[in-house]
């Protein structure tokens, strides 16, 4: 099945995917569906470099706690994790944990790893790594944004130094799961996520416009419940309270796939078609602050450059039968 996401416009004009992942920086909030894009990339030979959390699913240290354990179940004991901000630039902290359980996990009893995790400087640390492999890593962000926008005010030429950049967030033309047009990932901190987008790179953005598009089938889910493989077996632990708190949203005991279609798309960048349309978060709007507003009107003609300041590549379709099939191979199921 393909999926529409951005939807065609007057003046519709795809443009070629993002460079495919080679080395990648996850900045994340774990969080169940985290947990389920870094099984993902695990079973999908992704290179992780270093993980790196925010606040926005749970507290931003409760969220390194939750990937160091995900990763060591993994079997990824070597990649470093790096906690980060604590709070958003300009609001007040809120979290979620109705949607991902106290413990982020879906109080699973998942056992925690004891493998320190590194506290505080993750926009540092993303700087440093950018500066240690300029022009190899991708940024994969499937949290707030606060990480990624103070990296870049710490250092501008971060966009020169990247690969590309692959977020997570936003509800184009759609409605928000945060407030009624507001994402949560973009609205837990909407001027981190306008640094973001106001930034030189390479920026793809996968939205609600999509990810609401990629519920599994329930035979998916059974594959998943009845696997021997580890890799499933944790997902599906952590994913029980997910699948409840989705079945009244979908009206099957299933759940859509935030963050792994994030992931999926940086690792296998052509199983989507995409568009670059001009974007920007209110800020200031009462009711719609957090809003990811982008101009799909084709009055103007196309921006041809993803690295134009304020230009995004947003899917414009999925093949959702190929992620879902890539989702179950790297899980084992
Ligand atoms: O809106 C979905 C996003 O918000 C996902 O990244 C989920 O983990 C939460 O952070
Ligand atoms: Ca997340």
């Amino acid at each position: 099945m393909i999926a529409t996401g951005l939807g065609e416009g007057p003046a519709a004009r795809r443009v070629p995917p993002p460079p495919a992942a080679t080395s990648i920086v996850l900045d994340c909030d774990t969080g169940i569906d985290d947990s389920m894009a870094i099984a993902l990339g695990a079973g999908s030979g992704a290179r992780f470099v270093a993980c790196t959390t925010t606040h926005g699913n749970v507290p931003a240290a409760t969220a390194g706690r939750n990937t160091v354990t995900v990763l060591d179940a993994l079997g990824l004991t070597d990649v470093p994790v790096h906690v980060g901000a604590h709070r958003p630039m300009a609001q007040d902290l809120l979290t979620a944990e109705w949607v991902h359980g106290q413990d982020g996990l879906g109080d699973a009893g998942v056992a925690q790893s004891s493998r320190p995790v590194s506290g505080d400087l993750a926009p540092a640390e993303i700087v440093r790594l950018a500066r240690q492999h300029p022009g190899e890593l991708t940024l994969v962000a499937v949290g707030p944004l606060t990480n990624l926008g103070l990296a870049l005010l710490m250092a501008p030429d971060l966009p020169g130094l990247v690969r590309n950049v692959v977020v997570m967030g936003g509800a184009v033309n759609t409605a928000g799961n945060a407030s009624a047009v507001g994402e949560a990932n973009v609205w837990h901190d909407p001027e981190a996520a306008q640094l973001v987008v106001g930034a030189a790179w390479d920026l793809t953005v996968v939205g609600l416009e999509i990810t609401m598009r990629t519920a599994m089938p329930t035979v998916a889910i059974a594959r998943i419940e009845a696997s021997t493989d580890p890799r499933a077996q944790l997902v599906a632990r952590v994913f029980q309270h997910y699948l409840g708190v989705y079945e009244p949203i979908v009206g099957e005991r299933t759940c859509v796939l935030h963050d792994p279609l994030a992931m999926a798309l940086a690792l296998e960048p052509d199983l989507a078609s995409y568009r670059l349309v001009r974007a920007g978060i209110e800020l200031r709007g009462e009711l719609s602050r957090g809003q990811v507003v982008a101009d799909t009107r084709g009055f103007e003609p196309d921006p041809t450059d993803p690295t134009e300041p304020g230009v995004v590549r947003f899917v414009d379709t999925l093949d959702v039968e190929r992620f879902h099939a890539m989702f179950l191979d790297a899980l084992g199921a």
